[in-house]
């Protein structure tokens, strides 16, 4: 059968070229005609933009009030966070029995996409937070390959040295603290990946709006299966629009130099139009918010280089981050979707399996009720850690008939679906679904007390829990 599967993939990947190149044209002709394409960024937008990079990425700074830390793992591998606790030999006791929530971007942005749950005051007083930048994003260090094994073996090795440092495996504290993960986009296709492969590393897991390209993947295997069986027609339709929405997938998996110029042409026209669409319907973002957003996806640049004599290495970005172009910075966030990242087997060290196993063990002992032990063997990819997932209905990237068919299959016990109906795909962003998100996150940090249900509807008039298991 190899040859079979080889010229499938070699199929495949000729109609996502083909595909990608249609919708690249049908974009260019789009940006072209409104105009966006061949309009300056005004000088006001400029002086803002280096503002919110300087405030974003200025190592001396605190934006928001947040510190800027490092962590560097087992290979040298360095991937930067920020946080608004920072974790020392010194961390006192109350600081070390509170929930450790771990928040997990998507494309194109970085930890600063978080900047508004994280201002919220009661969570800074409730938690440890930590938003990270994924490998090759903001200002963690860049990889070769963006690999399914490369991306999900450095992001868990983080999170368990970040377990560490905030004390949770920590067996002389009377109280074991909760992790709690949060995962948009990409974020929650690699967190639903850790909660079906390495559920021991979080309590709950909170999900929102992804995973963009196994979707797109089956959309494609189903096209195939449709195409051969004409009694599911009336599934076709929302493969249809998922292929239509998401046809920017295919555009980023077009060869690498049409790919940097995608991300450099009409001076970042493309990053400018994402971000204005993902402040949702709720009225025109300023000049300000644009600024943030874009250069959250930029991460540090030139100006946030370091000087040979002033540096202690381990506390700077490395200086690949720096130096990389935005066009290069685009390519590098985008190699997620032509790294088959979703698709790919995750070969797990040796190391990790002990690393899982022993934190595992420990919630094993320590807690009667532990969701460690036996699994239910669920269908494939079934997550077997507790989640919530809070999905915006109106997602312009993700079919929310392809996105929530069939869920309750995956999921584990004392998971909930949340559903914001008015909530496009950067429910993290918008101001109606970001406040949602927010309250799911305090009610989990709280303890999960009450129903959840009840706390989403109060932030968001209209969601509704549609499945619970
Ligand atoms: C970073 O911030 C510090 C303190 O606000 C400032 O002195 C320094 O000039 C900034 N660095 C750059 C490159 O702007």
């Amino acid at each position: 059968m190899p040859i079979v599967s080889a010229s499938l993939g070699a199929l495949r990947s000729i109609i996502i070229q083909v595909v990608g190149f249609l919708f690249m044209i049908y974009y260019w002709i789009l940006t072209v005609l409104s105009g966006a394409f061949l309009r300056k960024p005004t000088a006001e937008y400029n002086s803002e933009l280096a503002l919110a990079r300087d405030n974003l990425w200025n190592l001396s700074k605190q934006p928001f009030g947040l510190h800027h830390r490092f962590l560097s793992l087992r290979d040298g591998y360095k991937f930067h966070y920020v946080t608004n606790t920072i974790a020392s030999a010194s961390l006192s006791a109350a600081a070390s029995t509170r929930p450790l929530v771990i928040f997990l971007h998507g494309f194109p942005d970085s930890w600063a996409v978080w900047r508004h749950i994280l201002a919220s005051p009661w969570l800074r007083e409730s938690s440890n937070l930590v938003a990270v930048d994924l490998p090759g994003y903001g200002g963690s260090d860049l990889l070769e390959r963006y690999s399914a094994t490369e991306v999900h073996e450095r992001l868990t090795e983080f999170i368990i040295a970040l377990r560490e440092l905030y004390g949770i495996d920590d067996y002389t504290n009377d109280i074991q603290a909760r992790v709690i993960i949060v995962g948009h986009d990409w974020g929650c296709g690699i967190a639903m990946r850790l909660a079906a492969e390495a559920p021991q590393l979080a309590d709950r897991f909170i999900l929102s709006n992804g995973p963009l390209v196994s979707s797109c993947t089956l959309s494609l295997s189903f096209m195939i299966v449709i195409l051969r069986n004409r009694k599911a027609l009336h599934t076709i339709k929302p493969i249809i629009r998922q292929v239509k929405s998401s046809g920017y997938v295919f555009a980023l998996q077009l060869p690498r130099p049409i790919v940097r110029v995608q991300g450099s042409g009409g001076n970042g026209a493309l990053l400018r139009m994402i971000h204005e669409m993902a402040h949702g319907t709720a009225g025109t973002p300023s000049a300000k918010d644009i600024a943030e957003s874009v250069a959250s996806s930029l991460g540090p640049g030139s100006a946030q280089d370091w000087r040979e004599d002033t540096v202690n290495l381990e506390m700077q970005y490395s200086k690949a981050v720096v130096r990389q172009g935005s066009s290069e910075k685009f390519v590098s966030m985008t190699n997620y979707y032509r790294h088959g990242i979703s698709a790919g087997h995750w070969d797990k060290s040796v190391e990790t399996v002990a690393a899982l196993y022993s934190i595992g063990r420990g919630s094993e002992i320590r807690r009667k009720s532990s969701h460690a032990g036996v699994f239910d063997e669920g269908p494939e990819g079934s997550l077997k850690s507790k989640a919530t997932i809070v999905w915006g209905l109106s997602d312009d990237a993700i079919d929310p008939q392809l996105g929530l068919d069939g869920i309750a299959d995956y999921l584990f016990k004392d998971s909930q679906v949340i559903v914001l109906p008015r909530a496009q795909h950067h429910t993290i962003v918008e101001k109606e679904g970001r406040a949602a998100v927010q309250k799911v996150i305090e009610w989990a940090v709280a303890g999960e007390e009450g129903d959840v249900a009840v706390v989403a509807k109060a932030a968001y008039p209209g969601a509704t829990v549609t499945v619970r298991t």
